[in-house]
Parts: structure tokens; C-alpha cells; sequence
């Protein structure tokens, strides 16, 4: 951000995060000393921080019966799983490893929806043993695959059919997911006749009706036309019989990455509520499956300035931090702020693009941004709470980043950065 004298202004920072002479915290804790202590990359995220973007989840639906199932694609490290359960969170998983990731930090089974349009045998098999609370089944051959593995096993599968309402959430096509084109869930209009067809197999058990439109969505309308649409199946699905104990409505609600303007969830949920109230069904139980909103801006990644070259047409700052780290730029375009760890702000910036050490053009985390800096300097890539280290990869022989989650005074590394040797750990010569 640069001021009409050239010099930088305090950017916007996200709750809890600060500048106390000109050094950034977190939760009061100076990210420059845990950068020294840890090494860079370095993801570092705030407790506080995740437990208050909860509290309006918790406030928003308080009163109700209700469950919020943390999405832990978002960010599956055990410790931040673990704050979150222990917070009263179940847990929205996708796959057999994110199951056995649930158990590890003591998750009620009853607590975990199993989302995704790929489950396995094996993987239905291991949920079924340990006893989850819900399937959400994405297609009529998943269905009947479930039936019969849980036939097999001789119990009933819980199952909610994830409903593809056809609506626009108006954010990035890789990340939308309500519309007809997209390859989630079963369309409108075949949602009736697979809940007939569900509620007689003998190895599954209707309880709900599901459905997630897209994510990072900053408006309150597409939720709403969202409801009006599920509602109006779960109103067809009970005139033919069967009942709907809850109605998920998955996640999506987005953070301010870059002056996006997201409602509150308390604000989103008491609006979302009036209307389920309005329509008569204000007593069923409310499943959610927020992951970004929960953990996205509760976390940064520090990077050290490693080179500055300034070019022709464009000036490169290269950090030690790359699109395996944070994947979102190269994936999506994405928006990530980016902030001095210790501000110089009585130098004028430069404009860069700051960029990783990767073989790829690719790889970058942010163009033109104003920036005072000189090499050995670290930066805060903000808004890397979610989606970034559960995406991370070890393109380059690049070990995966630490992580240290700070919870008042108190920084705990909650994941020691990977080595070589790890990575090599599983290969073998012929
Ligand atoms: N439920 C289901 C069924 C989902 O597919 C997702 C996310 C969520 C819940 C959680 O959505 P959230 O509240 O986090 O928006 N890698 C992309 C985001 C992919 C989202 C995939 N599904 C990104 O970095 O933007």
C-alpha cells in the first residue's frame, strides 16, 4: 500500500495479528523471533484466532440443533483438528486418510460426515466399522455400492443424498460447485426418486439431505437460493415417504483476502435461519461443513527475501517460499496479502513479484506488490491458514514447511519441517 509520499502505509491486517514497533505478531507473539527459531518456510497460526471465527458459527446457531463439521481438507494438521474438536467441532472428511487423521485426535465417530464423489470400498468399510454419523452420497452408483458393502458388514449405512441445487455461488469455476456442469452431486430433478430408491435398500439409512455450492463465496443471496431449492426437495422427498432428519448445508462462506467483504457466519446463519424458519422447518437439525472461514485467516506463511532483481519490465523478489507451499496463485490466480515481518516503513517501496525458487513461470505468490525491502528480510504471506500447507507438495525435492500454532504467550511447533530423507523414505532402488 503506498501513501501519496511514497512511503508505506499499515496494511490491513486480519484479527490478531498487529504491529508492535514495527515488529508483526500474533496474538502478541513476535513472528520475526519464531522465523529465527524455526527456519522458513514457516506456517504459523493463531488458536484464538480459529476459535473466534467458530464462536460466530456458535453464536449464529445457538439454540438449535446443530452441527458444525470442520471441512479439514482446509487444514487437516492434528493439532488444528484437535482444537477444533475439542471446541465442539465434528469433522467433514473425504477420504480414508482424513478418517484415520479424525480418530487420531479423538473425534466422537458419530461427529464425522463423509463427503467426496470417489469413496471406496475400502473406504466406506472402514467408516461403516468405526461407526460415522453420515455419508454424503454424491451419485446412484455410490449409493448402491454403499448399500451393498453395508449389507456385507450387516449394518445400515447413514446416508444424506448431496443435492446439486443448480445455483450460481459466483466465485472461481474451480471452486464452484452447485452448478449443473460441475461433477457434485445428483440433479434436481433425479433427488426424489433416489431417496425412494435409497429408503428401500436394506444397508442404508436415510437421515439427511446434503448440499455445498462452492467456496470462498461472499454473498448471502446464493445460500439463500440454495435453501429455497433444498427445501423444496426435502418437502417432495417427505410427500414421497421419507423422512429428513438434518439438512447440511455444507461450507463455502469465504474470508477477506483481499478487501472481499464475506458476511459474518452469525450474520449469514440468522438470515439463513428466518428463511428456514419462514418455510416451517426451523426443527430440523442443521449440519455445516465450514473449512476456509474456520482456519483460512487465522494463519500466515514467513518467508525470507533470498534475492532482488530488479529487471526491464518487471522486478523480481525471489523468497524462499513457492508455489509447493502455497499452491492458490498458480492454481487459481489467487490473492494472498503479502506484509513485511518487520516494517521499514520509513523507505520508499518498490513494485515487485514476489516469486518461489520452483522451475515454473508459474510459480509465483504475488504481482505488483509495493514492498520496502532488502534480501535476508522476511515477509507474511497472509490468509495461508487454509488451503495451503493440505495442498502443499514436495514438487522439487522441497521438503514440506513447520508449522507452530501460537495460543496466547505460548508457540508450539505442531509440525517439524520435513526432510529429505522423509521424502525419500518410501522409494527403493531396483
Ligand atoms: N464441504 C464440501 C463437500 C466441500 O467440497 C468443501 C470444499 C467444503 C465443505 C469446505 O468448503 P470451504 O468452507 O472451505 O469453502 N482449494 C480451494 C478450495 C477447494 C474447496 C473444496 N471443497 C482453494 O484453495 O480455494
Amino acid at each position: 500500500m503506498t501513501t501519496s509520499t511514497g512511503l508505506s502505509s499499515p496494511p490491513a491486517l486480519p484479527s490478531f495479528f498487529s504491529y508492535q514497533q514495527d515488529q508483526l505478531t500474533l496474538e502478541g507473539v513476535s513472528l520475526g523471533q519464531l522465523a529465527q527459531e524455526h527456519g522458513t518456510p514457516l506456517f504459523v497460526y493463531s488458536q484464538a484466532a480459529m476459535l473466534d471465527a467458530l464462536g460466530a458459527y456458535q453464536r449464529g446457531l445457538a439454540g438449535r440443533h446443530h452441527l458444525i463439521c470442520y471441512a479439514m481438507k482446509a487444514n487437516s494438521s492434528l493439532a488444528i483438528l484437535n482444537t477444533l474438536v475439542q471446541a465442539g467441532c465434528g469433522l467433514d472428511i473425504v477420504s480414508g486418510g482424513e478418517l484415520e487423521r479424525a480418530l487420531a485426535v479423538g473425534v466422537e465417530p458419530g461427529k464425522i460426515i463423509f463427503s467426496g464423489v470417489g469413496k471406496t470400498r475400502a473406504e466406506m468399510r472402514q467408516a461403516l466399522k468405526v461407526g460415522i454419523g453420515c455419508f454424503n452420497v454424491e451419485s446412484r452408483a455410490e449409493l448402491d455400492v454403499l448399500d451393498e458393502v453395508a449389507r456385507e458388514m450387516g449394518v445400515r449405512a447413514p446416508v444424506s443424498v448431496r443435492v446439486n441445487p443448480n445455483v450460481d455461488a459466483q466465485t472461481h469455476p474451480y471452486i464452484s460447485t452447485g452448478l449443473k456442469g460441475n461433477k457434485f452431486g445428483i440433479a434436481h430433478e433425479d433427488v426424489v426418486s433416489t431417496y425412494r430408491h435409497a429408503a428401500q435398500c436394506q444397508g442404508l439409512r436415510v437421515v439427511g439431505i446434503d448440499c455445498h455450492i462452492g467456496s470462498q463465496i461472499t454473498q448471502t443471496g446464493p445460500y439463500l437460493d440454495a435453501m429455497d431449492r433444498v427445501l423444496d426437495l426435502v418437502e417432495s422427498i417427505e410427500a414421497a415417504g421419507v423422512r429428513i432428519e438434518h439438512i447440511d448445508f455444507g461450507g463455502g462462506l469465504g474470508i477477506d483476502y483481499q478487501g472481499d467483504n464475506p458476511p459474518q457466519a452469525d450474520a449469514l446463519w440468522s438470515a439463513l435461519l428466518q428463511r428456514l424458519d419462514a418455510r416451517g422447518f426451523g426443527d430440523r437439525k442443521i449440519c455445516i461443513e465450514p473449512g476456509r472461514s474456520l482456519v483460512g485467516n487465522a494463519g500466515v506463511c514467513l518467508t525470507e527475501v533470498l534475492y532482488l532483481k530488479p529487471g526491464e519490465q518487471k522486478n523480481f523478489l525471489i523468497v524462499d517460499a513457492a508455489m509447493n507451499d502455497l499452491p492458490r496463485p498458480a492454481m487459481y490466480q489467487a490473492f494472498h496479502r503479502i506484509v513485511p515481518v518487520t516494517a521499514r516503513r520509513s523507505e520508499a517501496p518498490t513494485t515487485w513479484d514476489v516469486v518461489g525458487p520452483v522451475c515454473e513461470s508459474g510459480d509465483w505468490i504475488g504481482r505488483d506488490r509495493a514492498l520496502a525491502v532488502q534480501s535476508g528480510d522476511l515477509l507474511a504471506v497472509l490468509s495461508a491458514g487454509a488451503y495451503c500447507m493440505s495442498m502443499a507438495s514436495n514438487y522439487n525435492t522441497r521438503g514440506r514447511a513447520a508449522e507452530v500454532l501460537v495460543n496466547g504467550d505460548k508457540a508450539h511447533l505442531i509440525r517439524a519441517r520435513e526432510s529429505t530423507a522423509d521424502q525419500t523414505r518410501l522409494e527403493r532402488l531396483p
